[in-house]
């Protein structure tokens, strides 16, 4: 299967679904929030992770096709963090996939609670999905550790609190492995187990997710400083007073760091068969631009 024909059949299959299946009730007054929810969830953006749902299920001998629910919910509880990350209490952005953030355009007692019915809506979708109980429960655990206050919202706080003082490495690695590399491993999980994976399947994709989730990180603070505005549809130079990869280290042992990380990730890739999908779509990430 040739990459950029299996990432377009991701693509579209995630997008018909979001629009398709999301927030539109008609009957329903508060159209207001729906409309704000749509506006984020289908502002576009890589959705990577529903492709790494689909592809650890498709790397698992699962039909990809049924995982979408499971790449929904991911990809909600993603948007949702966006739009929180925006707000002027955390990052105070305007921009956001191109366009204006969510609370710019609705204000942002709509914008929080935008994000609290998507992050909701994510974890019925999971309990909607066409599994086994025992395959639904489990990926609500994983969800919710992951998104949680361990793991992303847990790292969002510790991003905060560590502006204006110095971190050790070790302390970066802590924080960015949640706020961003949580929710890629409950993607890459939640993959495994639409597929009905086994847990050694489920242990790689964990290992794999954790050090593709630094090396994302790394180079999502690298485009912080050598990004396009345009490109990536969100500010640049905005994280002067954050605890970032290229404080610490300087872009260029950076971009050092963003290809070991993900060598580390290639070789956890490994023990799945039919892996070149995935490997293409890591290698493609140490030098993204967006
Ligand atoms: C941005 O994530 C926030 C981080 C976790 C670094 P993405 O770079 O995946 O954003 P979209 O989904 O493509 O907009
Ligand atoms: C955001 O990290 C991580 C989450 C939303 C959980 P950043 O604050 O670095 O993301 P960007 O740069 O705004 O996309
Ligand atoms: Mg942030
Ligand atoms: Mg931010
Ligand atoms: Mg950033």
């Amino acid at each position: 299967m040739n990459y950029n024909v299996q990432y377009a059949q991701y693509l579209d299959c995630i997008e018909k679904y979001l629009d398709e299946a999301c927030f539109r009730y008609d009957t329903e007054p508060q159209q207001e929030l729906f409309e704000s929810m749509r506006y984020s969830l289908l502002a576009g953006g890589k959705r990577l992770r529903p492709v790494f749902v689909f592809d650890f299920c498709r790397m698992c001998g699962g039909d990809w096709k049924e995982s979408v629910a499971f790449a929904a919910a991911v990809e909600m509880i993603h948007t949702y963090s966006l739009i929180h990350d925006d707000l002027p209490c955390m990052d105070n952005d305007d921009y956001r996939r191109g366009k204006l953030t969510n609370h710019k355009v609705y204000g942002e007692a709509i914008a929080v609670l935008a994000g609290d019915a998507l992050l909701t809506a994510a974890f019925s979708q999971i309990a909607e999905a066409n599994f086994p109980d025992k395959c639904r429960i489990n990926a609500v655990k994983v969800l919710a550790a992951c998104a949680g206050e361990c793991g992303m919202v847990g790292g969002q706080v510790l991003d905060m609190q560590s502006e204006q003082r110095q971190c050790s490495a070790q302390e970066v690695i802590d924080i960015q492995s949640r706020k961003t590399g949580a929710l890629i491993e409950a993607a890459c999980v939640l993959g495994v187990l639409a597929a009905n994976g086994t847990p050694e399947q489920i242990e790689a994709a964990s290992k794999f997710a954790k050090s593709l989730g630094l090396a994302f990180q790394i180079r999502d603070d690298m485009l912080d400083v050598i990004g396009n505005e345009e490109e990536l549809g969100k500010a640049i130079g905005v994280d002067s007073l954050k605890n970032t990869f290229v404080q610490l280290y300087g872009l260029e042992q950076c971009e050092n760091l963003v290809q070991e990380h993900t060598n580390t990730a290639l070789n956890a890739l490994e023990s799945f068969d039919d892996h070149l999908f995935m490997k293409q779509l890591a290698e493609n990430l140490v030098k993204r631009m967006k």
